[in-house]
């Protein structure tokens, strides 16, 4: 799960890294009441939406009265950002900036471990940065057992090139850092621009912060910072619903069971779709685990139904330790249950192998479901679903 700003500003108040003040608002007179309430003379008004290059696109505005800061509200309230609805603001101190630098930190796969970058040349587009002057922005791998402690901290600060003066404010703040990454078992801490003020001190000026969902079971308080507006609608439904669900622009409804095969999916689907016109794509992920009873079988397949673009659904089925006639029976009980709720149906086409298939196909084709074809193999079922979607079209 990804934060606005003004939630990542104040998990790293608990962690105790330097920040402004700030107070969001969803008004403009909240806005210009947060400004008078923070009582600087400068505040600056930034959209909170969960995407990079607000300040370019006009979403970050300085104001210098109470009055100021309204109308900057109104202006950037509504406003759209790379495909996001600004609906709220955040009214934060201004800031004395004598310099801008750039740290984050994060998980790194491909080297099963962790990543800090950090740079003396912050406030810019890091990528752009990354591309022209790699030497500008020190990378230091951070071995996840030990984080960033004090000798850490200071071979970052060392290699980032900062003067020696600086060095040992930077450092504390980067241990900070590392305890709100560790504490509350984010994959990306990133701080852009972490500044140093015209009186010396390091704060945090803009924080992007992911948080690890799988990790969410050790953190309660993470549900408050749930944002079901910034998520798409069938995707709240489908974690209501205990469902591994993600929502694609195509056009042929996923199910399977193990994300492994799920994946496989997508991709064996992806390519047979280019075979047909309009190049039929996967409309979702959507893996329904081990077990397939009827229950979770109609709730998957509700979930795909109710997805306007959705015009075939691919159910792809291995049998493993729940054997392929449990599977049948699970997607005959749920026809029955969508088919009580009056719920449509778009063309499914179904592959079933693995443990206990021969039964399991036998019972799907005596129960003749409607709108439901069987294919043998995954490629040719792939190929079929394709077909399906794009005559639709
Ligand atoms: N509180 C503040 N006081 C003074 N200046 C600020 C303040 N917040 C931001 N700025 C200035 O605005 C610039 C952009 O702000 P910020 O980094 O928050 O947004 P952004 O980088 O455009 O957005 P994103 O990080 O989403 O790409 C900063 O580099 C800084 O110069
Ligand atoms: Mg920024």
């Amino acid at each position: 799960m990804d934060l606005y700003e003004y939630q990542a500003r104040d998990l790293f108040e608990s962690h105790g890294v330097p920040v402004l003040r700030g107070i969001t608002a969803t008004t403009a007179a909240e806005a210009r009441q947060a400004a008078e309430d923070l009582g600087t003379p400068v505040v600056v008004v930034k959209a909170q939406v969960k995407t990079g290059g607000r300040g370019k696109a006009g979403g970050v505005k300085v104001a210098k009265s109470a009055e100021e800061a309204e109308a900057r509200a109104n202006d950037i309230l509504g406003m759209d950002i790379k495909g996001h609805t600004v609906r709220t603001v955040m009214i934060a101190e201004g800031a004395d900036i004598a310099e801008e630098y750039y740290f984050s930190l994060l998980l790194d796969r491909a080297n099963r471990s962790y990543l800090a970058m950090c740079s003396k040349e912050g406030g810019v587009e890091i990528e752009t940065l990354a591309e022209e002057r790699p030497e500008a922005l020190a990378r230091v791998e951070v071995d996840p057992l030990v984080g960033i402690d004090q000798a850490k901290a200071d071979e970052i600060v060392a290699a980032a090139g900062f003067d020696a003066e600086d060095q040992p404010k930077i450092a504390a703040v980067l241990i900070k850092l590392w305890d709100v990454y560790a504490g509350e078992d984010a994959t990306l801490v990133e701080v852009n621009p972490l500044i140093k003020t015209g009186a010396g001190d390091i704060v945090a000026l803009d924080g992007k912060v992911t948080l690890d969902d799988n990790a969410e079971f050790r953190h309660p308080d993470h549900v408050a910072l749930h944002d079901d507006q910034s998520t798409d609608p069938l995707e709240v439904k489908a974690k209501s619903l205990g469902l591994q669900y993600v929502k694609l622009d195509g056009n042929v409804g996923i199910i399977g069971n193990g994300a492994g095969l799920v994946m496989s999916t997508l991709d064996v689907v992806a390519y047979a779709g280019e075979e047909f016109p309009g190049s039929p794509k996967p409309a979702n992920f959507l893996d329904i685990g081990g077990g397939a009873s009827a229950e979770v079988m109609s709730n998957g397949l509700s979930i795909i139904f109710s997805d306007p673009a959705v015009q075939s659904v691919f159910v792809n089925v291995f049998g493993g330790i729940t054997a392929c006639d449990a599977v049948a029976n699970g997607i005959i009980q749920a026809f029955e249950l969508l088919g009580a709720q009056g719920a449509t149906h778009k063309p499914v086409v179904v592959r079933l192998d693995g443990n206990n298939a021969e039964l399991g196909r036998k019972m799907l084709d005596e129960a003749a479901l409607p709108n439901l074809e069987r294919v043998d193999t995954m490629d040719d079922a792939a190929r079929r679903v394709a077909e399906l979607a794009s005559r639709a079209n």
